[in-house]
């Protein structure tokens, strides 16, 4: 009996022992996160496997409707071309600036077959660590279906087909550039009831993974032109907008906005004239005591269109109290006559 009871001693020992050697190396930063730094062979078949297991067992039970459907298919096709190019690539197309960096690699998924059901559950639900959204926060089984009846056909198609299919898809109707859902809608520097929501350390977690974020745009109806980091002049006119406001100068704001240009903050969308009469002077008060930080700002172009996502970082008062947030702000702009005007700000 005692002798039994030393051995459950040693074994919880060395349990302990095991975890806090794990929790020091992990502590110590000897791991390396690096994207370009790839995983030991084993590590790789655990989290392929752990990824295979949790995906079939998710995805076990769903009903696949019928996919074969010309409509649903083609619809599929222009949601694809749009979101999905960038990542996943198309007939004729090796690789993109953005997909070259990643890891895990996005597959080409004109050159594999997907099981409709493990498509569905991915592309609903994404998959962690790894850039793979999640659709599912922003569309509705019906699209994601038909994005998985589209990807059913791509292995085989040839460029020609493909180009073919997408130019009579219908347009991609939820490009209305705004799909964040959730409090990350922070364009949010003014007024103390905003601020409350973005002062936390946990907003400093929002910076986690960047190029999901722009792969998360939606910008990509030419989708040849998308390249990331590729609209410097629509980056410079982010940065322009900033200034402008920290130096207190409503008609430089102004010019740099378009006619039409909608400012979302917190969940509230406004007009220029509107932000003109309210917000914009709110803003200027508070950013002009305020010392900001540029953390990252990224852009996809286009043609004439582009999409720029900053994260800031900022330091002021506000109401008399320290205010320290992190906001990410993502701008929709385009090229009116050679210059950059901001179309939407959330
Ligand atoms: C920002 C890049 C990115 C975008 C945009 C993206 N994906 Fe992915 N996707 C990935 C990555 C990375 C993986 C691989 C993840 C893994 O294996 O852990 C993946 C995996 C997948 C898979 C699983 C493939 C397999 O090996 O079983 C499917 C299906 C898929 N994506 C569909 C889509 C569709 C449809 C879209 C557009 C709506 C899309 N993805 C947009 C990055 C992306």
């Amino acid at each position: 009996m005692k002798r039994q009871n030393e051995y459950v001693v040693v074994l919880v020992a060395a349990v302990v022992m095991i975890g806090v050697v794990v929790a020091l190396y992990g502590y110590s930063g000897s791991y390396n996160v690096g994207a370009d730094d790839p995983h030991w062979s084993v590590t790789h078949k655990v989290v392929q496997t752990m990824r295979d297991r949790s995906i079939r067992s998710r995805s076990a039970d769903i009903k696949v409707p019928i996919l074969n459907d010309p409509a649903l298919i083609l619809n599929g096709a222009g949601h694809y071309d749009a979101m999905c190019t960038i990542c996943h690539l198309k007939p004729g197309v090796n690789n993109s600036e953005l997909r070259a960096g990643m890891y895990p690699q996005p597959p080409t998924l004109s050159g594999i077959r997907v099981d409709p059901r493990d498509a569905f559950w991915i592309i609903k639900h994404g998959i962690k660590m790894s850039a793979m959204p999640a659709w599912g926060s922003s569309h509705d089984d019906q699209t994601i279906w038909s994005m998985v009846a589209f990807v059913q056909k791509l292995p085989g198609m040839t460029p020609e087909q493909y180009h073919d299919i997408v130019a009579k898809a219908p347009p991609d109707d939820d490009m209305d550039m705004d799909i964040d859902s959730d409090s990350e809608h922070s364009h949010s520097h003014h007024g103390a009831e905003h601020h409350s929501h973005s002062v936390s350390g946990s907003a400093m977690e929002k910076q986690n993974d960047a190029k999901s974020s722009i792969a998360l745009d939606e910008t990509g109806n030419g989708a040849e032109t998308l390249k990331a980091g590729a609209a410097p002049e629509a980056e410079a006119a982010a940065q322009d907008f900033l200034d402008a406001l920290r130096a207190g100068d409503s008609l430089k704001v102004m010019k740099l906005l378009a006619p039409e240009a909608q400012i979302s903050e917190g969940d509230e969308t406004q007009s220029v004239k509107q932000y003109a009469g309210h917000h914009l002077s709110e803003d200027m008060a508070f950013l002009k005591h305020c010392e900001v930080t540029v953390v990252s700002r990224t852009s996809i172009a286009a043609g004439d269109t582009a999409r720029v996502v900053s994260e800031t970082n900022m330091i002021g008062t506000s109401n008399g109290r320290a205010v320290r947030l992190r906001s990410r702000e993502q701008m929709g702009l385009k090229r009116i006559d050679s210059q950059w005007k901001i179309v939407s700000i959330d």
